[in-house]
Formats: C-alpha cells, sequence, structure tokens
C-alpha cells in the first residue's frame, strides 16, 4: 500500500470567529502542522498534500511552506467554497504510484498513531476506510424557529419595553423602535420547540482520516453532482460502493469553534497562549 495524503486546509473558519484557527498554538507548534505530524513518520505514506485557501495562498505558503516541506510536504490551491472543491484540485497533485489516497482534516490536531493505524490496517483489505465514534447523547429534532424562553417579570418587562403579551421583538432580532435599551444579561434564552426524538441507534459521528483505495476515490470525484458532500465517504456512497466503519477516538475532534480550541487543548493537556497565533510568537 502506497498512500498520498491529502489534508483540506481550505476553509474560512468563519465559525470560529476572530483569528486562524489553523494557526493557533497547539502545544508549540500551529495546530495544521500537529493534524500534519501522524503521517510523516509512516512507511506507508509517500505525498502528504496540503490544500491551502485559493483567495490567500500566497501568505499560507509563507507560514506553512517550510515546515510542511521539512515534514515532507507540499502545498496546492485548495477551493473557494466547499471542502470536495478542496479535494478535487488536490487529487491532481497525487503522485504516479500511490495506489491508495487518506484525506485528513487540517483541523484535527489529536489524531494518533493508533487510529491511523487501525484505519490503515483495515484499508489492506476494504477500498473505503473511515473512523466513527458512537452516538451516546439522545437526538432530538427541533423546529426551525427561534424564540425567547427567559422568564420574564415585570421589571425586566419595562426595562425591555415589551408590551402586555411580552412581545419579545427587540429580543429575538424584531424591529427596532429606537428607543428600548439592550436586555440585561441573564435574561435571554434563545430556544425551539422539540419535535420528536430521533433513535440513535446505529448512528456514528465521523471523522478523519478516510482511506481510499486511488481508482474508487477518483470514480467517486467523477460524478457529475459532487454538491453537498460533507466528507469523502458520502460520495463513494453515491456510487454505490460499500464503505467500512472502524471504531474512532473521541479526542480526534475537529476544530470549528474557539471552545473546541479549548477544548482540544485541555484533551491534549495543552496550555493556551493568550490567543496568539504560533508563527508569531517569537
Ligand atoms: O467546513 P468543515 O469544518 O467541514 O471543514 C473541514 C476541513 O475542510 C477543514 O480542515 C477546512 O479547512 C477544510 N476545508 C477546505 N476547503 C473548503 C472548506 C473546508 O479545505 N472550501
Amino acid at each position: 500500500m502506497r498512500v498520498a495524503v491529502i489534508v483540506p486546509a481550505a476553509g474560512s473558519g468563519h465559525r470560529f470567529g476572530a483569528g486562524d484557527k489553523l494557526a493557533s498554538d497547539f502545544g508549540g507548534r500551529p495546530v495544521l502542522l500537529r493534524s500534519v505530524e501522524p503521517f510523516t513518520k509512516r512507511d506507508e505514506v509517500d505525498a502528504i498534500i496540503v490544500a491551502g485557501p485559493p483567495d490567500d495562498l500566497e501568505s499560507f505558503r509563507d507560514r506553512y511552506g517550510a515546515p510542511l516541506g521539512f515534514l515532507g510536504g507540499t502545498v496546492v490551491e485548495g477551493g473557494r467554497r466547499d471542502r470536495w472543491e478542496t479535494v478535487l484540485r488536490a487529487l491532481e497533485a497525487v503522485p504516479e504510484g500511490c495506489t491508495h489516497v487518506a484525506i485528513h482534516d487540517g483541523a484535527r490536531p489529536l489524531l494518533d498513531d493508533e487510529l491511523v493505524d487501525r484505519v490503515f490496517e483495515a484499508g489492506r483489505t476494504r477500498a473505503a476506510v473511515i473512523p466513527g465514534v458512537p452516538l451516546r447523547d439522545t437526538l432530538k429534532k427541533c423546529g426551525a424557529e427561534l424564540f425567547e424562553a427567559a422568564e420574564r417579570d415585570a421589571t425586566v418587562d419595562a426595562i425591555l419595553g415589551l408590551d402586555d403579551d411580552g412581545a419579545a421583538g427587540d429580543i429575538l432580532g424584531g424591529e427596532d423602535d429606537g428607543e428600548s435599551q439592550a436586555p440585561p444579561p441573564g435574561h435571554q434564552v434563545a430556544a425551539r420547540e422539540v419535535q420528536e426524538t430521533v433513535s440513535r441507534e446505529s448512528l456514528y459521528r465521523v471523522q478523519t482520516p478516510q482511506l481510499f483505495e486511488i481508482e474508487l476515490l477518483r470514480r467517486a470525484y467523477a460524478q457529475s453532482d459532487l454538491e453537498g458532500a460533507t466528507d469523502d465517504a458520502m460520495l463513494v456512497e453515491r456510487l454505490g460502493e460499500p464503505v467500512t466503519l472502524v471504531e474512532g477516538d473521541e479526542r480526534n475532534l475537529k476544530i470549528t469553534t474557539q471552545q473546541d480550541l479549548e477544548i482540544a487543548r485541555a484533551l491534549g493537556g495543552i496550555r493556551g497562549d493568550g490567543g496568539r497565533p504560533s508563527h508569531k510568537r517569537f
């Protein structure tokens, strides 16, 4: 098995808020490099292709080109909007001779060797392998409408300028009459109506790395409609081909929000850095 690793790292990270999540310090190195490192010491890996943001590729190269080169990685241009566009572009850079492609999110810095072992071992006999963990929480389907559910008292109503039936237009982003003040902290609870409980039986949260025989992955990405794919296995499923799930790792979380970064640092026993990107710390 000769593996090319693709690391999508072209996302805008808008759900992260201020700052660049991939550049955030993760124990002395940026999140992105931590996500790449587990692959650098594996014999099966021939190439590591990191796909950066097309609108900011020069600064991405300035920031990561040298350390990634040191780890044996190369930078290519990713896609502007969707993750699948990024993978589609990166596939063109897979060198000849590779039999498999592993795809791992650039925002998963807590990948451990045992998980890579499991995925790669299964990949010797299965054409598409993904890691996943069972859902443990109870699942509810909720209505799309958001409403205010905080208990109100007359004083708060007066401060908020609400009428007798407690019309909560201001709190919920309704029209501003220009007079009411912002609600005091602690008096807003955005809520939704529960519609039904969804069975969690047989449901898994899926992670990366996902490993594919290269011909199967190329076929999956050659389909005319790639819209809506949030992971790579989904496109293999659209072909009607089987996908095998192996045990994932609860710690292997994807950093999407600031809170995810805090949780990941805690899981990794890593202290925060006050939000300063690691490439600017010296
Ligand atoms: O958007 P999501 O959280 O699913 O992104 C997962 C990974 O895909 C991240 O590492 C992100 O940088 C990457 N991505 C990408 N190109 C995009 C969108 C997301 O490489 N256009």
